[in-house]
């Protein structure tokens, strides 16, 4: 298996997923702005890829999903209620999507967004913004189809999951280290809280202090119409 964060800078993070016998490769959250490194580095590694997934609509990039599926042929793969257009692979509930030899199972926790997924394989969770590092606690709430509520019930969906998983996040600071499950359940404050109440002033304190997201009136709108923008104001 051949595992690996791909992107040099920036908050968000991109995984590499493939299974080394059949050369088969998945994308997790890949990021338009650096589409040609990812093609780069499947050539040279002789990789083939297979899915570009996203775990959710995201705000504050541009995904280079539709554009990988133009480019590759590969699957673009998200959960079957999004809203986004040029998705050509729905997941299911417990669906398993093989990477190869390498099983990935889907399952939905809406909060974030809507349409949230994320995807265990034996040896990690990709979790997108549903669940941060350590106090990196979770992502967001408060953007189109966010739901405290809903964020905070499908924290439930994470404790039959065996804690050896390495958790791989959408956004960490630069320089962040991997951690497992286990870990985060005793280290991220949002597995160790009682009361919904709890979890939503933490929410507004945290949203608070963000603010608005730069890339969204462009991002969203691209990835929601599968179209990238003529204009694209950070890549100029
Ligand atoms: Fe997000």
């Amino acid at each position: 298996m051949q595992f690996e964060q791909l992107n040099e800078s920036g908050w968000a993070k991109t995984y590499l997923l493939a299974d080394t016998d059949t050369k088969t490769a998945a994308l997790i959250d890949p990021v338009f702005d650096f589409m040609d490194a990812y093609l780069e580095m499947l050539e040279q590694r002789g990789l083939s890829l297979g899915f570009a997934i996203a775990t959710h609509t995201h705000a504050d990039h541009i995904t280079a999903c539709y554009s990988l599926r133009e480019r590759t042929g590969c699957e673009y793969v998200m959960w079957k209620d999004t809203a986004c257009l040029g998705v050509s692979r729905y997941l299911d509930e417990e669906e398993v999507l093989m990477i190869g030899s390498i099983p990935l199972v889907a399952h939905h926790v809406p909060g974030h967004t809507n349409d949230h997924v994320v995807l265990e394989s034996p040896a990690h969770l990709f979790t997108g913004d549903f669940l941060f590092t350590g106090e990196g606690g979770a992502g967001r709430d408060d953007l189109p189809s966010g739901r405290l509520m809903a964020h905070w019930e499908s924290l439930q969906k994470l404790e039959p999951l065996p804690g050896n998983l390495l958790v791989c996040t959408g956004h960490e600071p630069p320089g962040t280290a991997f951690q497992t499950l286990d870990w985060n359940r005793e280290n991220n404050p949002i597995l160790s809280m009682k009361s919904f109440e709890e979890y939503e002033a933490w929410q507004q304190k945290v949203t608070a202090g963000l603010g608005s997201v730069s890339k969204i009136k462009t991002a969203l709108p691209a990835n929601l119409f599968a179209e990238i923008p003529d204009d694209i104001p950070w890549m100029n």
